[in-house]
Order: structure tokens, then C-alpha cells, then sequence
């Protein structure tokens, strides 16, 4: 048996346990493929993860970079109470108009604000309007921007918010000093910031499953 058989046999077995038939977050899927998006959505128990962490945290206001379908946004938002709110900002017009139908459908768009356009022209524009620092934030879109991302949220949370980095292991890459992959030197970046920054405790956790080899970076922000 291959690794990765047995990554996915062990995904499918918690997921069936874990986190069973859920009819919203199956179509959310579903329309996302048929919509052609990249199939690079959370796993689910990814995104329970998420959601026990939103949990945790007691977030009333989380920020999500990436939205992609809006897969990881309806775990993470179904963790908000009925005032709270989560922000997503996503670059693809295309990719914001399925994650709104898939957020509709999920009873969550009262709660939910998609802003379409490149993330740090809308994480500027939203620092703008000083809103109330969100408790979490989800950093999942285009890697190399990832230490930008990650000082954003730091201009945006408040002491004992929780930051979340995905993908920061991509199949081991992420150890290649060398590598002149954008990607990486992004994620390297972001991770050397959370291990120097005053502000931040952070560590990073590698994963298997569905997903492949991969892993997320989790920091606090510290007072
Ligand atoms: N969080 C989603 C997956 C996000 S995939 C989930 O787990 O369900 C990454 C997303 O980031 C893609 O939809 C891509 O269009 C978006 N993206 C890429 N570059 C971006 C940028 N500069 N600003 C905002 N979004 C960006
Ligand atoms: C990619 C991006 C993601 O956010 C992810 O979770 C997996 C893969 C990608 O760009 O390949
Ligand atoms: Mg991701």
C-alpha cells in the first residue's frame, strides 16, 4: 500500500467518524469542482480543526485569506455566534461567486463578507475602516505573500488572537534553504517571522492525509 492510500484510508475513516454526512459542505464541494475550481480546499478534518479553534478562541470575528469555494469559510463561520462575523477575502471573481452560493446555501451569509480583489489591496482598505481586531485568522491564498499577510494580521488581531498559516510544509519544500520557489521563500519567510517577532509564540505542525504532506503554522499574539 502506498503512503498516500493509506493517508487517504485514514482520512476517509476519521471523516466518517468525525466529521459524518454533511449535505452543505458536500454540495460545497461538489459546486466548486463542477464550477472547475482547484480542488485545494481544506480536508475535513482540516476543517473541523478550524472550527474547534474558532471554537476555542471564543471568535466572534474571524479573518480568512483565500476563500476559494468557501469550504474552509463555512466550517470556520458555523464556530461564530448569530452576531458574529468573518471576513474572506479572495482575488478570483469567479471563485467569490461559487463561495457565495455555497455560503447561502449554508445559512451563513448574514454572517459572511466575501471582498473580492488582491488581498493586501483589501486587508489595507479594511484596516481603514478599524474594525474590531478579529480573535482568528486564517492565512490560506497566494504563499509568497505570506509574511506580508502574516504582518497584517498582526495590525489587525489583539493580544491572545490565534493565526493560522496552511500549506506551510508542501510535501517538505518548505526545508529547502535554497529553494528560489516564491511559495517557499514565502512560507519560509512567514515562518522565521513567527519565530522572531516580539509578538508572536508560534510553532508549525506537519500533517498527512487527503491533502498530501503538508502542515499548518499556528501563532498567538502575544501582548
Ligand atoms: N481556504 C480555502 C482554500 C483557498 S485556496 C479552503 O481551504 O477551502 C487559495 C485561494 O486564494 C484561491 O481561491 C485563490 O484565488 C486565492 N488567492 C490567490 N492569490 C490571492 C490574492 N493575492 N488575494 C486574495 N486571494 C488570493
Ligand atoms: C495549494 C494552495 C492551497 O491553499 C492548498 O491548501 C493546497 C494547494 C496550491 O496552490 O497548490
Ligand atoms: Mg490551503
Amino acid at each position: 500500500m502506498s503512503e498516500s492510500k493509506i493517508w487517504d484510508d485514514v482520512d476517509d475513516y476519521f471523516t466518517t467518524h468525525l466529521t459524518p454526512d454533511d449535505e452543505v459542505l458536500a454540495a460545497a464541494l461538489r459546486d466548486s469542482e463542477a464550477a472547475a475550481l482547484p480542488q485545494i480546499a481544506v480536508a475535513a478534518p482540516q476543517g473541523k480543526l478550524l472550527q474547534l479553534f474558532a471554537q476555542i478562541q471564543g471568535a466572534r470575528n474571524i479573518l480568512e485569506i483565500g476563500t476559494l469555494g468557501g469550504y474552509s469559510t463555512i466550517w470556520l463561520a458555523r464556530a461564530l455566534p448569530a452576531d458574529g462575523r468573518l471576513v474572506s477575502l479572495e482575488y478570483s471573481p469567479r471563485h467569490a461567486e461559487v463561495a457565495t452560493r455555497n455560503i447561502a446555501r449554508a445559512g451563513l451569509d448574514k454572517l459572511v463578507e466575501i471582498r473580492v480583489g488582491p488581498a493586501l489591496e483589501s486587508l489595507s482598505r479594511l484596516a481603514d475602516e478599524a474594525p474590531a481586531p478579529f480573535d482568528l485568522v486564517f492565512i490560506d491564498a497566494d504563499k509568497d505573500n505570506n509574511p506580508h499577510y502574516l504582518e497584517w494580521a498582526l495590525k489587525l488581531t489583539r493580544p491572545g488572537s490565534l493565526i493560522i498559516v496552511d500549506n506551510v510544509v508542501r510535501g517538505g519544500r518548505v526545508a529547502d534553504s535554497g529553494s528560489t520557489d516564491p511559495d517557499v521563500t514565502g512560507t519560509r519567510a512567514a515562518i522565521e517571522l513567527i519565530g522572531s517577532h516580539p509578538k508572536l509564540s508560534g510553532t508549525a505542525i506537519q500533517t498527512v492525509g487527503s491533502k498530501g504532506y503538508d502542515g499548518f503554522a499556528l501563532a498567538r499574539v502575544l501582548p
